[in-house]
């Protein structure tokens, strides 16, 4: 059996997708710093997912995880999930500030990455898919730190394709929009009621629909380098 290592897997999203994603025959290896309470929420929903906890802004953390990675048999898929929100203004962000976002946006996905590459590389196959937003095309105000760092992470998978391109290795970015789930949650209502008349659909999504775009990344060989934007028309390439 292949695994999928999850970052992010104590999120909403990831709880949410967690149902569906179990059903695509892959061997869940979830990560996230509040691991006793993954636990138990897989063992209440009845999710056969294995749980290691890690900070993904430290190297030492990384390391453990893809070393228990490496003890269940590999890393064959990696989502990098983990991602925080972040609201300023631009004139009141320090660059300190936004260093701190950079380490768990952008780079706790380029720790997870190097190391997954090293099993994908020696297999000859492999999926990466880093998960992204629309607000990194579409940004509203306060939001140029999290654009920032959503669009550092889909440039850095288009190089990471390019170098893996002739290996067996797809590099994907999957750009969603506003989902019902996870930090959707944390919107107040009277900015969520405004932002959803944005939306074509004139509907928020459904964790679901992105593991159907997760599902297709898996299947296809011949997508990489690529953002999917799964967001009910709210913004278009
Ligand atoms: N929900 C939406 O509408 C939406 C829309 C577009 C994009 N996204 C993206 O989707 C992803 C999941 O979001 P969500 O809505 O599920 O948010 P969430 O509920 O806040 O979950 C975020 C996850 O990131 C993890 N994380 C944060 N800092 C970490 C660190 N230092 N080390 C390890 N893990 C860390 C959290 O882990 P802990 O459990 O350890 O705190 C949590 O599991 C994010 O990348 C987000 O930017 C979400």
């Amino acid at each position: 059996m292949k695994n999928i290592v999850l970052t992010g897997a104590g999120g909403g999203m990831a709880k949410a997708m967690l149902p569906e994603l179990a059903k695509l025959g892959y061997r869940l290896l979830l990560t996230t710093r509040a691991v006793d309470s993954l636990r138990e929420h897989c063992e209440r929903e009845g999710i056969e997912g294995q749980c290691f906890g890690a900070d993904l802004t430290s190297d030492e953390e990384v390391g453990a995880l893809f070393a228990w990675v490496e003890q269940h048999g590999g890393c064959d898929v990696l989502i990098n999930n983990a991602g925080v929100a972040h609201a300023a203004a631009s004139w009141k962000l320090e660059a300190a500030e936004m260093s701190r976002l950079m380490d768990i946006n952008f780079l706790s996905a380029v720790r997870c990455t190097q190391h997954a590459l090293m099993h994908m590389r020696a297999k000859g196959s492999g999926r990466v898919i880093s998960i992204s937003s629309v607000v990194a095309h579409k940004p509203s105000f306060g939001t140029s730190a999290y654009t920032a760092s959503k669009s550092a992470v889909e440039g850095y998978m288009r190089g990471v394709a390019i170098d893996l391109a002739q290996k067996g290795i797809t590099a994907n970015t999957i750009a969603y929009g506003y989902m019902n789930a996870g930090m959707l949650h944390d919107v107040p209502e009277e900015l969520l009621a405004q932002v959803k008349t944005t939306i074509p659909m004139d509907a928020f999504g459904r964790p679901e629909q992105i593991v159907e775009a997760i599902s297709y990344l898996l299947g296809s060989e011949y997508t990489t380098g690529q953002t999917l934007h799964v967001n009910g028309g709210q913004w278009m390439p």
